[in-house]
Formats: structure tokens, sequence, C-alpha cells
């Protein structure tokens, strides 16, 4: 799985609540090695403007609702909004993603390949375009 994807999780309905679960192998495309998450974000703020060199990532809507935009090296824009806790967003390495639009009490679930490396992130837009 090479491209900016939806991940259609398990959700299980039941009359008490639904559940949705996740686990390595059959719903993320590679091994987890760190989840971080964003919250208390104030309005109108945005996260993200960077790529990964290597990393790669799915991120959840676990509460509320954002959007993850993303920009390819031709800096044509894709907006993905993230609205449902069983869907995930599969991000690829090298890819430019910015977030916004975070509605109040968002909570963002990320997932990452990788450990926190500063070294991976690609943090210049232009650097990012003539990878
Ligand atoms: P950053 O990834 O730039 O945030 P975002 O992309 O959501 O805007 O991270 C913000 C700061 O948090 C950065 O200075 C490093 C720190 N950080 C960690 O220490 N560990 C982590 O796993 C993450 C994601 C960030």
């Amino acid at each position: 799985m090479k491209r900016v994807e939806i991940i259609d999780l398990p959700k299980v309905e039941d009359s008490r609540g639904n559940l949705t679960f996740l686990q390595n192998k059959d719903h993320i495309p590679f091994e987890i090695k760190r989840v971080f998450w964003t919250y208390d974000i104030p309005g109108g703020q945005i996260r993200g403007g960077h790529a990964y060199e290597s990393q790669e990532e799915v991120i959840i809507a676990l509460s509320g609702s954002f959007d993850v935009v993303i920009t390819n090296s031709n800096e044509e824009k894709t907006k993905f909004s993230l609205n449902r806790s069983y869907y995930g967003l599969y991000i690829p390495p090298n890819t430019w993603r910015q977030m916004g639009n975070f509605s109040t009490n968002a909570l963002s679930l990320h997932l990452s390949s990788s450990v926190y490396d500063e070294s991976d992130y690609i943090r210049n837009f232009e650097d990012y375009k003539i990878k």
C-alpha cells in the first residue's frame, strides 16, 4: 500500500454502543512502533505541515472531526475529512500533510511505523518538492 487511502476498520455494532479495533498485520500495513495523539487544539489552529522521509502513518479521528490536506510535489491538494472513529487514513512516506479545521474536542490518533526521529522530518516544502 503506497498511496494515501482510507482504511475501513471493523465496527462491531451493539445496542450498548459500538466497538472498533485494529491489530497488527490485519488492518495496519506496518508494524506500529509509536502512538501519539493531539487534543485541546484551539479553534483555527493547524498541525503538521511537513512530510516524513521514511515513516508511514495512520491517522484516526477518535472523536470530533478535522481535515487532513495532502499536497503533492506539484502543489496539488487533496482534502480528507475525518469524522468517524472507524476510518483510518493511511499516509505513505514522503507525503506532505497538514491537519486543520479541528472541531471542539477533536482527538486525532496517529499510529506510526517508527519511533520519534526528528531527522526523518521534511519541514521545508521546497526540499519536499525536489525529493
Ligand atoms: P510535530 O510532529 O512537529 O507536531 P505536528 O506535526 O502535530 O504539528 O511535533 C511537535 C513537537 O512534539 C516536536 O517539537 C517534537 C515533539 N514530539 C515528540 O517529542 N515525540 C513525538 O512522537 C511527536 C509526534 C512529537
